[in-house]
């Protein structure tokens, strides 16, 4: 099992216009609503690829339909912690004749001690049935920066090997307690490390200073640039795969589930970074904010190139 933890889920809604003009009345062509957040996307993703996977973390009833259909219709199951109200909406809006989208992120409504408490404990429970637990994405106000390194600790001896994949502060602090696996994006590597890192090299060594921290796999995504991948001596990289690119919503949540799948199967690194650069490049190449098919998923997987840095 792969549980997928979602501590801010959002409905991220596409108002689609003509040419945005800020100030000014926008009229919309189209709009759509689908029910995300980072943690959703991976369990969706990981389910997609035919193994199973459970989504876990705090849900609200006013929004409970959109997001119940999308996980049900994908065979993804589900054990959230439920709080009233809706979930927070973020906006995305695509100027047709630009190309450009424009995007508003609320934040989450606030959460308290006690359900941060009760939160532990479901992953806990969770946890001890899972093989790799995956903690991805923001967090609602009122849940410390710290609550990542919090949930790797309480489940350690668990047995279920955590992946991390969060940005600035959560990452810092999350690393402290050494999770099996970060992933993080260029930008979110040289925030960590305070430097530019300009070529593959530097961005490799900047990877192996956490390897060598204690962290099991360190997979860097450079988004058009492909990613590498580093563990124990190993160092790889792959470059990126000219495809046309439809969306990259959710790109990098999906290379974590091809990796993760390429873990369960227990594959050698190589492989296993051809499975999570697939998917990652087969969900480009799909529109909007559709799941990755599996069919393209496999044919992509011949397609990738992966070199010994
Ligand atoms: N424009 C692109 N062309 C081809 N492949 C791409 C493109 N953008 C992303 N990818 C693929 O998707 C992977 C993950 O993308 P990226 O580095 O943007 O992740 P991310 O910033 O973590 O994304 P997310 O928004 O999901 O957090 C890349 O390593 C690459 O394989
Ligand atoms: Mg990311």
């Amino acid at each position: 099992m792969i549980t997928s933890i979602s501590l801010n889920p959002s409905i991220d809604r596409t108002l689609t216009v003509e040419s945005f003009t800020p100030g000014g009345l926008n009229r919309v062509l189209s709009s759509g609503d689908v029910a995300a957040g980072k943690g959703i996307n991976v369990a969706l993703t990981v389910s997609a690829l035919g193994l199973n996977a459970e989504c876990v973390g705090f849900m609200y009833r006013d929004s409970a339909p959109l997001f119940e259909k999308r996980l049900m219709v994908n065979s993804t199951a589900y054990d959230f912690i439920w709080l009233d109200g809706a979930a927070r909406t973020n906006i995305k809006v695509l100027d047709q004749s630009a190309g450009v989208v424009t995007e508003l992120n609320e934040s989450g409504r606030e959460i308290d001690a006690e359900s941060l408490k009760r939160m532990t404990e479901l992953v806990c429970a969770h946890a001890d049935n899972s093989d790799y637990l995956i903690l991805t994405g923001s967090m609602p106000p009122g849940c410390p920066d710290d609550y990542y390194a919090t949930l790797i600790d309480a489940v350690a001896g668990l047995g279920c090997r955590c992946v991390l994949d969060a940005d600035g502060e959560r990452l810092r602090k999350g690393l402290e307690a050494e999770p099996f696996m970060i992933k993080p994006n260029r930008y979110e590597l040289e925030t960590m490390t305070g430097r530019h890192l300009a070529s593959i090299s530097e961005i490799r060594d900047a990877a192996r200073h956490y390897i060598d921290r204690g962290v099991e796999v360190v997979a860097v995504s450079l988004g058009a640039d492909g990613a590498i991948i580093l563990r124990g001596d190993e160092a790889l990289y792959a470059p990126k795969l000219s495809v046309e690119v439809k969306s990259t919503v959710g790109a990098g949540d999906s290379m974590v589930a091809g990796l993760i799948a390429g873990f369960m199967a227990e594959n050698d690194l190589e492989e296993t970074f051809r499975m999570g650069m697939a998917c990652a490049t087969a969900r480009c190449m799909t529109e909007g904010y559709h799941i990755v098919d599996r069919t393209l998923y496999r044919a992509v997987m011949d397609m990738v190139k992966i070199e010994r840095i």
